[in-house]
């Protein structure tokens, strides 16, 4: 039998900063990921990660700004943690060897980002993600951590309640293996690959979540999809707020500045979804340019760009042909970050015993209906820690009980046989496609009830189609297009959940925007919404928000 104590799922920053903690208390600890640690989505992240870090901000500010970002239905007394330990989360990533990018006196610079009230983004140039998922990996290589990679996981195993381990597939060999566990943490990313136009990956596939709905663990807030401002023309390749930070403009058709209409005060550094919103009116009511806008950094000058948005350059040139330096980049909103997630605690924990969830794929909540720049690499060295630590607690205080997983074992495995052996069915692709787009058309920045209901009967076909879903290639090894398939479903699932969440909820907040029902509603909707999995039912319901001291007031920017 092989066993560890905490078995990680995933080998982004949440997942290896929880490993971190789990070797550093002397626990067997692994991680398990589809992809080589340093290609997980977290290496993409490029304008940085925000923190109270200088004496004349501090992290009281930082909560306040989130809690406004999030348009009030973000758990305050998790954003004042993650705002509280914030700083000293950054040293902590200084002494691993983190190089932060140096103000003139030295100190860690930091840029402006959306929705804040003061200059708090510490960065590297525009490639921090890439730095930081470097340098935690050499902690986990430096603690001799083991890795599963290229293991894609199909099942968790639970019991009466409490997880026993997982099953997973090793894509080199094809064969499944059981790995049992007293704690395993959920750390997979998000799920923007459920729309067409996205910046994640495409292993950003939501499956965290689905093995969580697939045990009976609640996600909360699913409605809750980030569309960030700037993604390059029909790419999906991110182009940073740090580019906003640094002083970029947005122009419309004629040459406007439209945010001045949208966000007098904040202008581009308005929350996203502020700013996306305001991108799609202008592209919606004509003034856009061939369905973008532009991204104007030519008064920035070169020297600057290529100090400080060296890689934005090189994207633009190489994706758009065009020269950020002498031309402005042709942008538009594309899905981006979803708020929602597994529901945890503080700590990480699900209601499933010894089932934690960090990062994209948990909803703690710090982001609420819209996450502000530069939170979620905090959220996921804050909540990564704190995960891991909460998970190795629980494995050292449990003894762990033997578990038949041989039933689970042989489920999964005629699960795959059973695909694998399909030869008259529809293809991965074509069901995968005509998902990515219903959502990017019909559950996107603005939604209503009549394409929300069209969304949400097409996923229902689709799920159905998903039964007869076959293969053109049925190899036992590197059968990359089986996983995609096993990916699909999760994304379906993910997909329902997302749309019956944006039809329920009858108002507009943050990230949701509701055609027809305009206004944010407080005394109707200030309530997180859970969905649970009960064999072929969705089942949604709702929860409190939690409040410390920041009132509710209309949001302005
Ligand atoms: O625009 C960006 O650099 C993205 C940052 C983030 O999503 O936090």
């Amino acid at each position: 039998m092989v066993f560890h104590d905490v078995i990680i799922i995933g080998a982004g920053l949440a997942g290896m900063r929880a490993a971190v903690e789990a070797a550093k208390r002397g626990l067997n600890v692994a991680v398990v990921s589809k992809v080589h640690p340093v290609r997980s989505h977290s290496v993409a992240a490029q304008g940085g990660i925000n923190a109270a870090m200088k004496s004349t901000d501090n992290w009281e500010d930082h909560a306040f700004d989130t809690v406004k970002g999030a348009d009030y239905i973000g758990d305050q007394e998790a954003i004042e943690t993650m705002c509280r330990e914030a700083p000293e989360d950054i040293l902590e990533l200084e002494r691993m060897g983190a190089i932060f990018s140096r103000d003139e006196t030295g100190q860690i610079a930091q840029r402006p980002f959306g929705g804040a009230g003061y200059p708090r983004t510490c960065y590297l140039a525009d490639r921090t993600g890439h730095s930081m998922l470097h340098v935690i990996y050499e902690q986990v290589l430096k603690f001799g951590v083991p890795i599963y990679e290229e293991w894609h996981v199909v099942k968790l195993f639970t019991e009466e309640g409490t997880v026993k381990g997982i099953i997973a597939y090793e894509l080199a060999t094809g064969k499944l293996h059981r790995l049992n566990a007293k704690s395993v943490i959920l750390a997979t990313g998000g799920y923007g690959r459920i729309f067409r136009t996205t910046t994640n990956a495409l292993t950003s596939t939501g499956d965290g979540m689905g093995l969580a709905l697939d045990a009976g663990a609640p996600l909360m807030d699913m409605e809750f999809v980030q569309f960030h401002p700037t993604v390059l023309d029909r790419t999906g390749i991110l182009i940073t707020e740090g580019a906003r930070g640094e002083g970029g403009y947005l122009l419309n058709s004629k040459g406007e500045r439209f945010m001045e209409k949208y966000a007098p005060n904040k202008l581009e550094l308005a929350s996203r979804d502020v700013v996306a919103r305001a991108e799609q009116t202008e592209i919606n009511e004509g003034r856009g340019i061939e369905g973008c806008v532009h991204l104007d950094l030519r008064h920035l000058g070169a020297e600057k760009i290529n100090e400080l948005l060296p890689q934005i350059r090189e994207l633009s040139m190489n994706f758009a042909g065009v020269d950020p330096i002498v031309e402005p980049i042709p942008i538009h909103p594309g899905a981006h970050y979803s708020m929602g997630g597994v529901m945890t605690d503080v700590n990480g924990a699900t209601p499933i015993n010894g089932l934690y969830s960090a990062g994209e794929s948990a909803c703690v909540s710090v982001h609420g209906a819209n996450r502000l720049g530069g939170n979620s690499l905090l959220d996921t060295i804050v909540f990564g820690r704190r995960t891991g630590i909460a998970a190795s607690e629980y494995a050292a205080d449990t003894t762990y009980e033997a578990a038949d997983i041989d039933p689970a074992l042989a489920d999964a495995s005629n699960e795959i046989a059973t695909i694998l052996n399909r030869n008259d069915g529809e293809l991965t692709n074509t069901i995968k496609e005509e998902m990515q787009q219903v959502m990017q058309v019909k559950c996107s920045v603005y939604r209503e009830e009549t394409t929300l209901t069209e969304c949400l009967d097409t996923i229902l076909d689709l799920r159905e189609r998903y039964k007869n879903v076959s293969l053109a290639n049925s190899s036992d090894t590197y059968n990359t297009e089986l996983v995609s398939c096993l990916e699909l479903g999760y994304m379906l699932d993910i997909a329902l959940c997302t749309v019956k969440g944006a039809l329920n909820r009858e108002e507009s907040r943050g990230a949701h925007s509701r055609l027809d029902f305009p206004a944010r509603n407080d005394n109707k909707w200030m309530k997180h919404t859970l969905i649970h999995k009960a064999g072929e039912d969705f089942n949604i319901s709702y929860r409190d928000v939690s409040f410390t001291k920041y009132e509710p007031t209309e949001r302005k920017y």
